[in-house]
């Protein structure tokens, strides 16, 4: 019978802000306690760098190697934070689990000669380069956590619903948790065990591009700037028509979908009140969220809250008004602060990889069956 074991897990998501780290203790169970959590911020010209590699540009394949040994170096430098502050060393480490870098994910990508038997395959590109991560760290890594799912059919994403289960699910209620990072998404967690998830929508993405470009701003802390402004009710209506948000799950998507140029498109031409804008922006971030509770997960009396996302106070109030009857709570009140939470669950995922255990859930990422999610880079 395996003891609890030390692992760490390092997440950076599409609000392209920096690395969170926590070192977690899992027992042979799955249950985790987090023992330390570290951030480290990416530092302007690189946060511009990942953007761009969002996009098509010249030099890309280079760009994107150099980009993938940078951000190894990044979470290099969180693990050892980790390890400093817990006073533990690379041998007490059972494993890293390794997010990297999303900077393209097109789950169903049509080939145009697609069939039944041929069913399309999309992709998802995380930079990182998880030898160097190894090599740097003295730690076995584990990476590429999505593919696999992809490759049995399904979105790769999101990934978490498994691990809000087994830290958030009830036996007695449904609980629906909220990761509003720069991508939104829930997991309704049914009493029976029965998980559902999705993306949402936007997150921060959307909020923290504007901010940024009208404040100088790299967030607009507890959201006091957009509630300065006032919601223009024609551009919520054009925002809210986007076919995304219709569509049912399984799904998923990122900045390839709700990046700077979808909101450019749809702004009036008549030039608004960047505050004005500010205020939309949270509304329908709020919105794409609460209607996918009230849709989805009608039964649910509780929302947790987790990412970034929750530390925006605007935001979570205008959730709870959008949730009558609902409890709109931070992840921080059920005993995980939001910034650890995907930091923990690619912990989690990361066990479960060593331990061969599956870790997809094809009811949220429709893949055609439950596999072990990762590729191992030993130490
Ligand atoms: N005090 C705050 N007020 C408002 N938003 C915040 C605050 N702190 C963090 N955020 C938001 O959370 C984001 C980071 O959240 P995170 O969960 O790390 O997202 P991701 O997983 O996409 O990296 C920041 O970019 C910012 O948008
Ligand atoms: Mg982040």
């Amino acid at each position: 019978m395996p003891t609890s074991e030390n692992f760490i897990g390092l997440m950076s998501g599409t609000s392209l802000d920096g690395v969170d780290g926590v070192l977690a203790c899992i027992n042979p169970q799955g249950q985790l306690a987090v023992q330390s959590h570290a951030f480290t911020a990416f530092d302007a010209p690189f946060k511009a760098e990942l953007m761009a590699l969002n996009q098509s540009g010249p030099n890309e394949l280079h760009r994107s190697a150099l980009a993938g040994n940078q951000i190894a170096r990044h979470y290099a430098n969180v693990v050892h934070q980790l390890l400093s502050s817990s006073g533990l060393q690379p041998q007490d480490i059972a494993a890293i689990g390794a997010h990297g870098q999303t900077v393209r994910h097109r789950p169903l990508e049509f080939d145009g000669n697609a069939t039944l038997e041929r069913a399309p395959v999309g992709y998802t590109l995380q930079l990182i380069n998880p030898s160097l991560l190894a090599e740097l760290t003295g730690i076995d890594v584990v990476a590429d956590f999505r593919n696999r799912d992809l490759a049995a059919g399904g979105q790769g994403a999101p990934l978490v619903p498994a691990f809000h289960q087994g830290v958030f699910g009830r036996p007695a209620s449904c609980v629906a948790v909220l990761n509003i990072g720069g991508i939104s998404n829930l997991s309704v967690l049914h009493p029976d065990g029965s998980v559902l998830g999705w993306d949402c929508g936007p997150g921060n993405a959307l909020m923290d591009h504007w901010c940024s470009a009208h404040t100088g701003a790299p967030y607009d802390d507890n959201g006091t700037w957009s509630a300065t402004g006032r919601v223009i009710p024609d551009l919520l209506t054009t925002l809210k028509a986007e076919a995304f948000l219709q569509r049912l799950p399984p799904k998923s998507t990122g900045r390839d979908l709700f990046n700077p140029s979808w909101l450019q498109t749809r702004l009036p031409s008549d030039t608004p009140q960047p505050q004005d804008v500010q205020a939309t922006l949270t509304e329908f971030t709020a919105l794409a969220c609460a209607n996918d509770v009230k849709r989805h997960a009608p039964a649910a009396q509780e929302l947790i809250v987790c990412g970034g996302g929750a530390l925006n106070g605007q935001l979570m109030q205008r959730l709870a008004q959008h949730l009558p009857g609902v409890q709109v709570v931070s992840s921080e009140l059920r005993g995980l602060p939001p910034l650890q939470v995907e930091a923990a669950a690619f912990a989690w995922l990361a066990a479960k990889n060593l331990r061969r255990e599956t870790s997809s859930l094809p009811s949220v990422t429709g893949a055609r069956g439950a596999r072990v999610l990762g590729a191992i880079y030993p130490r």
